[in-house]
């Protein structure tokens, strides 16, 4: 069994860890491009962790310019076998206020300009995406936000938007009408290649306000999304620390079958 190594992408308002020890930076390189930033790895307890800023320090990478290969290549390399993945997001549910965290376990990908995939010309794969989070994964940010006592929702559909723009009125309703729960513009295709990359992924939604649906609250803007993300970063950091402590030393196979996610995928023949 393989030895468990925690990654964690850090999202809008989430551009450090603390708490880490032995913390030593980490220039990868990929074939995929350039990663958003440097791993940070060390450890939380006895457990190794390694730490990505999605947007890069200082937030310099929108959705839509992240290179997402490369930061799950590097994790990837860098032997992570667990991820987490926060993400500020918009709510559609009144009960979702902004603070409140969802363990969201689906997704839908409303993005358009995205690389997707680490398969293609000259060799083919489809990989199960049905489960896209690891349920043990999810199970274990759930105890933790109960111990550290953080409001968090279990289970939650997340649609992903290309952004930069937020929505309109009539998509923020449709998407409300369609019974989705929450609204971000990066967990796409993170999730997707994290599969591929046979990694376990798990996403802590933070809501960051209502988008623009709700009649008694502002429309989203930047202002109120950095207000609460920053007002936010403590509790996350507070959380992580909780999962990396209490984390197991080997890697629990994962029941949505993440971690051998390869198995039977691949279409191109060997000789091909
Ligand atoms: N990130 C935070 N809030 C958001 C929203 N309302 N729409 C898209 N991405 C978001």
């Amino acid at each position: 069994m393989a030895k468990a190594v925690l990654g964690i992408i850090g999202g809008s308002g989430v551009y450090e860890l603390p708490g880490i020890s032995d913390l030593r930076e980490e220039q990868l390189s990929s074939p995929w491009g350039e990663p958003s930033d440097i791993l940070r790895r060390g450890r939380i307890g006895t457990t190794e962790v390694v730490f990505l800023p999605r947007h890069g320090r200082g937030h310099r990478y929108s959705p839509s310019d992240i290179n997402y290969r490369a930061n799950i290549d590097i994790l990837k390399r860098a032997g992570v076998t667990d991820l987490i993945s926060v993400s500020a997001c918009g709510a559609f549910k009144p009960e979702l206020f902004p603070g409140s965290f969802v363990l969201v376990d689906q997704f839908v990908d409303r993005t358009n300009k995205r690389e997707t995939s680490f398969f293609g010309r000259g060799c083919v794969a489809h990989v199960p995406m049905a489960h896209p989070v690891g349920p043990l994964l999810q199970r274990r940010i759930a105890d933790a936000a109960t111990e550290e006592g953080i409001f968090f929702r279990l289970g939650g559909t997340y649609v992903c938007i290309e952004g930069p723009q937020f929505s309109t009125y009539a998509e923020s309703l449709t998407y409300k009408g369609l019974g989705y729960d929450v609204i971000g513009m990066t967990a796409m295709p993170e999730a997707k290649l994290a599969r591929e990359a046979e990694i376990t992924y798990a996403t802590i939604a933070m809501v960051t306000d209502f988008d623009c649906w709700h009649p008694e609250h502002d429309d989203v803007d930047v202002a109120a999304v950095v207000a609460v993300a920053k007002d936010n970063a403590s509790r996350v950091a507070k959380l992580i620390a909780r999962i990396a402590r209490d984390f197991p030393a080997e890697h629990e196979l994962c029941p949505a079958r993440s971690d051998r996610a390869l198995d039977g995928a691949i279409m191109t023949a060997p000789s091909a």
